[in-house]
């Protein structure tokens, strides 16, 4: 029997892009805080006030555990990712300063360093080995007396592997630089510790992995990294109000105005479930349907399948190429209209990470799931496929 839709019933496999169904509660505790709570945080002692402060901190708290990082006042709120990362990038960097990438970046990461080398600042790509893992002998040898960091997507959005962030911890730490890491991709979809992993800077959206609301994200700091950031927002904190110099401490030097505070009410729930449910129990639920779906796309002939075949350096996200039989986006527009099966084609904001793989210009069709898909869903992805690709 043909697997084409019946109804208006979706398979949604764009996890990458977002996480679809939020978490339990989400949308509750945001509407809780418009409804009932209402106030602005930092500035008041009424009790609405003081309810939104302190849910703030938990937030805070809730990210330390989460991240095995010790110092909530380190934790600094932001809209998302791609503020993060640019915070980072062109508040550390000076001129003549060089850095180091992976060939796997999005954009988040490119487009603020590519804006940065017309004020001076360079970088170079650490190439891969043949296995897609990132040679980090290589790296050695790209650093240069001005590498200030490292920013490495620690997944990568189009093809799913996953980089050996302690190692590359450990390499940048020995020549006295610092990692920075994008964990679009990882942050609640498998354990993160910054201690251990050596990680200076870890950026987090709220609304992938952790399955919070979009425009809420943060970047954990370390001390000697927040030293040498300078705040490129500065404003109101509702602290030194005598004074019209941004504060110097944490986490008032990077957080002017009114943060989203629906967002970290929403991000709080969404951390709650998470923390309650264990991110490593969300791994191996997320790496048995990887699995199956890598499993399944064996019996395809006519398309290629990027990244590596290891799962334990990979996660929930799949991209394949199938312009030796059928163009890429007719695929996912078939797979959405006839199947409701919701897919991301194109470059994904990546189009290195695409020239690394050999899928330039024409992109790829990408799947990604987490753990609350099911296999049910991945068999009628690949029946779906199966029926388009004949
Ligand atoms: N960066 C997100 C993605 O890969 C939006 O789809």
């Amino acid at each position: 029997m043909s697997q084409k839709k019946l109804s208006n019933q979706i398979i949604y496999l764009d996890q990458a892009a977002t996480s679809r169904p939020k978490a339990d509660g989400v949308g509750d505790a945001m509407r809780a805080y418009i409804d009932e709570v209402c106030a602005n945080v930092n500035r008041s002692t009424y009790a609405p006030a003081t309810d939104a402060s302190l849910r703030v901190l938990e937030t805070r708290e809730q990210l330390c555990a989460l991240f095995g990082f010790c110092d909530p006042t380190h934790v600094i709120f932001t809209p998302g990712q791609t503020v993060s990362l640019n915070l980072v990038i062109k508040g550390y960097l000076r001129p003549g300063d060089h850095v180091l990438v992976s060939p796997l970046e999005h954009n988040g990461v490119m487009r603020p360093l590519t804006q940065l080398l017309e004020r001076g600042v360079s970088f170079d790509r650490i190439p891969l080995t043949g296995d897609d893992e990132l040679d980090l002998s290589a790296a050695e040898r790209l650093i240069r007396p001005n590498t200030k960091f490292m920013v490495l997507t620690h997944a990568s959005n189009v093809s799913g592997t996953v980089f050996p962030i302690q190692e590359a911890g450990k390499l940048c730490h020995s020549h006295g630089i610092c990692l920075v890491v994008d964990a679009a991709q990882t942050a609640g979809h498998m354990p993160i510790d910054l201690s251990s992993q050596m990680i200076d800077v870890l950026c987090v959206p709220g609304h992938k992995g952790i399955r919070g609301p979009s425009g809420i994200g943060a970047m954990l700091l370390s001390p000697a990294f927040a030293a040498h950031l300078d705040p490129l927002i500065t404003g109101g904190t509702g602290s030194d109000s005598d004074s019209e110099l941004q504060p110097r401490y944490m986490p008032d030097r990077f957080e002017s105005g009114t943060p989203n505070l629906p967002g970290i009410y929403g991000l709080n729930a969404a951390l709650l479930s998470l923390l309650s449910e264990g991110v490593s129990l969300r791994q191996e639920r997320e790496n048995a349907l990887l699995r199956r779906f890598l499993a399944g796309l064996d019996g395809f002939s006519g398309i290629r399948s990027i990244g590596t075949r290891d799962v334990s350096r990979r996660v929930g996200v799949v991209s394949i190429d199938c312009t030796r039989i059928r163009d890429n986006a007719e695929v996912a527009d078939r797979l959405a209209n006839e199947y409701g099966i919701l897919t991301r084609c194109g470059l994904h904001c990546a189009p290195n990470a695409h020239k690394t793989y050999g899928t330039f210009p024409q992109g790829t069709v990408r799947f990604s799931f987490n753990s609350s898909n099911n296999e049910e869903e991945i068999d009628a992805a690949l029946a779906a496929l199966q029926e388009i690709l004949g």
